[in-house]
């Protein structure tokens, strides 16, 4: 191996090591401006907001289940809609397909 691709393979894990963290923390912000007044700081659900739209407890193995990957994120970009009416708006307009991955990736760490 040569010292240039050793400098570049360096590089690539510093960036790796330091992406990471950076990342969750604004999905953790981006969840705390948007979502966490119905799915809670905690992903219960149990605020004001998040009991009249009725949210579910993210904390829960079974609710996690009870969605894939695809449609969590078909409900942040699109939203939820229950008997015609809307129970969350689509957040497509608002993040972008990354910061959706990230929000979704981020509710999943509720699960106890
Ligand atoms: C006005 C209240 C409200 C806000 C704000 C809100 N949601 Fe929701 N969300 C709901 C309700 C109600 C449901 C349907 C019941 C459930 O799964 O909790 C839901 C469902 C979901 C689901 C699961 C979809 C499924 O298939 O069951 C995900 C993932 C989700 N929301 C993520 C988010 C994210 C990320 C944000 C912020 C960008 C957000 N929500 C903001 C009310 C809200």
């Amino acid at each position: 191996m040569t010292n240039t691709m050793k400098l570049q393979m360096s590089l690539l894990s510093i960036a790796l090591l330091l992406g990471t963290p950076a990342a969750f923390g604004d999905a953790a912000a981006l969840y705390a401006k948007n979502c966490a007044s119905c799915h809670a700081k905690d992903g219960s659900g149990d605020t004001k907001m998040g009991k009249k739209a009725g949210a579910r407890d993210y904390r829960d193995a079974t609710v996690q289940a009870s969605f894939s990957d695809a449609e969590g994120l078909k409900a942040i970009k699109e939203g939820v809609t229950k008997d015609g009416k809307e129970k969350m708006k689509a957040y497509g307009s608002k993040v972008s397909d990354a910061e959706a991955k990230e929000l979704l990736a981020y509710i999943r760490t509720f699960k106890k």
